[in-house]
Formats: structure tokens, C-alpha cells, sequence
């Protein structure tokens, strides 16, 4: 053991869940359930692999919420039949078994998907054509199309999806549900200025743009009562647009924290999609992004982006910026990073070829013989 114990490994609470350190695994899409969307033993191998290598909470891959326009890729999990909810159960039950807590990510990808078993078109706030290109590492090739821009109905159909899919995820026996607002997906669509041209109510100023988040967020409180973690990861970076910032910069940022604390959010989660957190933190003003939604909303807040650079993990939790710390390339590459942590062993640095040509736990495991 370490002579001075790693303030990543002393136990938080998030809510009502009491972790036993603060280092939570962050979602990560592996495109490797069956063409179903049902989640498979593969998978329950891998969680149950951070569990077992201390992390004290392991929040899942993106997974989608209905049988209209959210899923985002061929291959990702589910949870919208009784299929998807027993292989879940399953899961969780293992990671449980192996002492860590589990959320479900609730994922609608809007204009952002590029696989829908369900639907031919992709829906959006705006008929705006997406930044980028679609992601070869989760199964897609070449332009997005132009997203319909969506109806009232198509909003309501959105939101009864992510309270429908809390409800099994609480079923399923999980700890928590996060809603994906971040990353350039349906919900960060809504917030962000370039692909949000509505008059309506959900258009406009950043308040208005907020407001499918926090009304996410409040209806599934509403349906599972206020014991029930419903966690919100947020991002200024998209999977299509890296260097995307918030044009009100800590004004934004105060506007939309308030608004989903208000709506009965149990945590915020805040990523750096495509950079450390080093580099998207810092707000004008001098305040980090997570400091603030810290003092803004009185949450734990999870900070993403690097943390497995072990100074600035500790930098982070020492000087107030998050609660927990959650790990991507970290976790990847060290399923038991907090057992290392813990017993001083050197780390094992991430390998992007083990996500080559994709993200599945089969590429995984093939790159991992070769080694
Ligand atoms: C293979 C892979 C899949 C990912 N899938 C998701 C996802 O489903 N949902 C999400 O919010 N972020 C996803 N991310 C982003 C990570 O959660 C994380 O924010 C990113 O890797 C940066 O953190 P890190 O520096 O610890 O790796 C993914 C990242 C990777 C590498």
C-alpha cells in the first residue's frame, strides 16, 4: 500500500448511493450487443471485470430508449422490451455481486445516429445537416443525412421513451439512470445554438434550450420518486464538433446547471468529449466548469476527461473541482485501475488499435492475445 492513500480511493456519496471510492467507470459504447439490441454474456463479462477491479461504480454504455428514432448504432444495447430488461438484470445483478453500483445511460442519438433497426430517417430540433462525419469505430461511413426537424408529438414520444426506459432500468435493478445530454446526441442538439433554429418553446435562448434536458430529467423524477438517482452528463464538445464551447461561457453554464438541479437532477456529469479535462475546463470568470456546477446546484458532480492522469485526478478532488472522478482510455486500459491505485502498481497506458477497426469486445479480446 501507498504510505499517503490517493483521495480517489476514499468513499463519496452520490444521492442515496454510497460508493467506496470516487472512481466511476465512464460509458462506453462497445456496439457488441445482438442485432436486437438484447445485451449479451460478452458484456456482463465485461462490466463485471471493473467491478471486480474496484471501481465503485460503472455507469454503461449509451443505450437507447425507444423503438422510434433514438438508437444510435447497429449493435448498441437497448432497454425498450422485456428481452433487453432480463439481459440487463443479469448484469447488474453480476456487478452487484462484485461490489460496485450500476447506472444506465439513457441515450436518444437524434440527427446524430447511424444505425436505427427501427426507422429510415433521423430526427432533430432542426432540419440543420450534422458537422462531421459519421464514426467507423461504432459501425458507420461517409455524411449524416438532414435530419425532420421534430413535432411536439415526436418531443413527447422522446421523453415518454427516456421515462418508459428509467422504469425498466429501476426493474432491472439498477442504481441509477444518467440521460445523455452530452456529446453532439439528441438532448445536446437541443442545447446547443447551431443545431437548435426553433421558436418555440425549447428554442431560443439558453433557457429555452435547456428545457428538454430538465424536462427529461423532472418527468422521469416525477415517475420514480426523489430517492431515485437520475444523473445528466453534459458536454461543450460533440463526437462532430471538438472544439465547441458554450457561447455565454460560465452565464450559459450557470443557466443550464440551475435548470436541471431545479428539474430534480440527483448529479451532474461533466465530459470533455475529445479532450482532457484540462483543456475545456477553465471558464471565463476563472472558474472550472465542474467547480461551478458544484457551487451553482450544491450536486456531486463527476468530472471526466484524462483522469487517469493521477496528479490531476487528485489536483481535482483536493481543490473542490468534482466529487468522483469517471475514467474512459483509463478504465480501458486498467479494468482494476483502482486495485492498481490502491496497491501502487504501475498503470497500463490506453492502446487506441484494442478499438480497431471497432469498439466491440471481440476486437478487444483479439488485440489483447496479441499482446
Ligand atoms: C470507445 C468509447 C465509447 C464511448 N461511448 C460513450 C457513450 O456511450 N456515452 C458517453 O457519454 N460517452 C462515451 N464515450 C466518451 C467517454 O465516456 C469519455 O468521456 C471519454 O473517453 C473521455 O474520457 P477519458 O479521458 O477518461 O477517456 C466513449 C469513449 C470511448 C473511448
Amino acid at each position: 500500500m501507498n504510505d499517503v492513500q490517493h483521495p480517489a480511493l476514499r468513499p463519496e456519496r452520490v444521492g442515496e448511493l454510497s460508493l467506496a471510492n470516487r472512481l466511476a467507470v465512464s460509458p462506453m459504447t462497445r456496439v457488441s450487443a445482438a442485432a436486437d439490441g438484447t445485451p449479451t454474456a460478452e458484456m456482463a463479462d465485461y462490466y463485471r471485470a471493473y467491478a471486480q477491479g474496484g471501481f465503485s461504480l460503472v455507469v454503461s454504455e449509451g443505450t437507447y430508449t425507444d423503438t422510434w428514432h433514438s438508437q444510435g448504432y447497429t449493435n448498441q444495447p437497448g432497454i425498450v422490451t422485456d428481452a433487453h430488461e432480463a439481459a440487463w438484470r443479469e448484469i447488474v445483478g453480476q456487478v452487484h455481486d462484485a461490489g460496485a453500483s450500476m447506472i444506465l445511460q439513457l441515450m436518444h442519438a437524434g440527427a446524430l445516429s447511424q444505425g436505427n433497426r427501427y426507422r429510415d430517417e433521423t430526427v432533430a430540433p432542426s432540419a440543420v445537416p450534422p458537422r462531421g462525419e459519421k464514426m467507423p469505430e461504432y459501425g458507420g461511413h461517409g455524411s449524416w443525412p438532414t435530419p425532420r426537424a421534430m413535432s411536439q408529438e415526436d418531443i413527447d414520444r422522446a421523453v415518454a421513451g427516456f421515462v418508459a426506459s428509467a422504469v425498466r432500468a429501476r426493474r432491472a435493478g439498477f442504481d441509477g439512470v444518467e440521460v445523455h445530454g452530452a456529446n453532439g446526441y439528441l438532448v445536446d442538439q437541443f442545447l446547443t445554438d447551431y443545431t437548435n433554429e426553433r421558436d418555440d418553446r425549447y428554442g431560443g435562448t439558453v433557457a429555452r434550450r435547456v428545457r428538454l434536458a430538465a424536462d427529461i430529467v423532472s418527468a422521469i423524477r416525477a415517475e420514480l420518486g426523489p430517492d431515485f438517482c437520475v444523473g445528466i452528463r453534459l458536454s461543450q464538445g460533440k463526437v462532430n464538433d471538438f472544439t465547441h464551447r458554450w457561447a455565454g461561457g460560465s452565464r450559459d453554464a450557470e443557466t443550464i446547471f440551475a435548470a436541471l438541479a431545479e428539474a430534480g437532477a440527483t448529479y451532474l456529469h461533466i465530459a470533455s468529449e475529445g479532450r482532457d479535462w484540462v483543456e475545456t475546463a477553465t471558464l471565463d470568470g476563472g472558474m472550472t466548469i465542474t467547480g461551478l456546477a458544484r457551487k451553482v446546484t450544491g450536486l456531486p458532480v463527476l468530472a471526466n476527461g484524462g483522469m487517469h492522469d493521477l496528479d490531476q485526478a487528485a489536483m481535482l478532488l483536493e481543490d473542490g473541482h468534482a466529487d468522483v472522478l469517471t475514467l474512459g482510455r483509463g478504465a480501458l486500459a486498467n479494468p482494476d485501475f483502482p486495485r492498481r491505485l490502491a496497491q501502487g502498481l504501475p498503470m497500463a497506458a490506453f492502446d487506441h488499435q484494442m478499438l480497431q477497426p471497432m469498439a466491440t469486445l471481440s476486437n478487444a479480446r483479439r488485440w489483447r492475445q496479441t499482446l
